[in-house]
């Protein structure tokens, strides 16, 4: 079991001679402290993937000169950068606009109706989901000048992109096409997204476990799809009491599918036409 873990003296065939070989160490002990330090932090559960995900976070540590877990532990307390870029390289999340359309529908109806003025999107990745309410409230009626939508995430490369707005084909493949061909930009494969949607935008680095949680305000509505599911439930639990701590009384709560199988506390689960959200009580 995880035999590469135990592998040492890796093949030095490749190293100049005369070199001095620094010996590779990924052994068991110490990549289960590495782990540990993602899950505390990030609430990242990956003992179901344990093996690959090991196996990723030792090709991420080598190419940076680093040669044990040991090592990799001891950087990561000492460097933000190292850790933000091992949690980038970690969360590459998929996601594409239009993505459980009834959802975006239901709360794009509740922003025409007037209901809701704010929306967080916690997890954001690269903005689709943000940018998919605009659209879809842009392709029924005018958007309301007050309405802001916040996307927040612990990927920084992804909220670079979600800032760009430019996105590949495939992300788009779900739009309706007079919906791409009036709102997007487009050259070769990439779709770039009408400059004047992002002024109802904002996308910020933070963790849905951060103690300052509650600093980002609080929210008429808040999506929070397909992050949960590298959750244990006890970290479920512990994220739907930081977003509930962001909402108003009677706001509403749209999951990913997978993501609980448990009404959270404090909300009661409504089904609408073919959507299935929570509202806070
Ligand atoms: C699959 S994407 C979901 C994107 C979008 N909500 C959707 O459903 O299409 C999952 C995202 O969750 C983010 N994530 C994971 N743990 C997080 C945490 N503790 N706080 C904030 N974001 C987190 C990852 O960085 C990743 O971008």
């Amino acid at each position: 079991m995880l035999k590469w873990l135990k592998r040492k003296n890796a093949d030095k065939s490749s190293q100049p001679k005369g070199s001095v070989v620094q010996e590779r160490n990924f052994d068991t002990k110490a990549a289960i402290r590495v782990l540990d330090m993602i899950k505390m932090e990030f609430g990242l559960d990956y003992e179901r993937q344990k093996a690959i995900t090991l196996r990723k976070i030792e090709r991420f540590a080598l190419k940076r000169d680093i040669h044990s877990f040991e090592e990799l532990a001891i950087s990561l307390q000492s460097s933000g950068s190292l850790k933000t870029e091992l949690i980038n390289m970690l969360t590459v999340g998929e996601t594409y606009f239009y993505r459980e359309f009834e959802q975006i529908e239901l709360i794009g109806d509740e922003i025409i109706s007037g209901k809701c003025e704010s929306v967080l999107s916690a997890p954001c990745s690269t903005g689709e989901e943000v940018y998919s309410i605009l659209l879809y409230i842009k392709s029924r009626d005018r958007l309301p000048p007050s309405l802001r939508i916040t996307g927040i995430d612990i990927n920084t490369d992804a909220l670079t992109s979600a800032k760009k707005g430019c996105f590949s084909q495939r992300s788009v493949s779900q739009l309706p096409p007079d919906i791409t061909k009036e709102w997007f930009a487009s050259s070769g494969e990439r779709y770039c997204i009408d400059s004047s949607l992002k002024k109802h935008t904002d996308f910020l680095y933070a963790n849905i476990f951060d103690r300052d949680f509650q600093r980002l305000g609080k929210f008429d509505a808040v999506l929070s799809r397909n992050m949960m599911i590298y959750f244990t439930d006890e970290e479920k639990k512990r994220a739907l009491r930081q977003l509930s701590s962001v909402m108003h009384p009677g706001s509403i709560l749209l999951l990913g599918h997978a993501d609980i199988s448990f009404v959270p506390d404090g909300f009661e689960k409504i089904r609408r036409r073919r959507a299935v959200y929570f509202k806070k009580i």
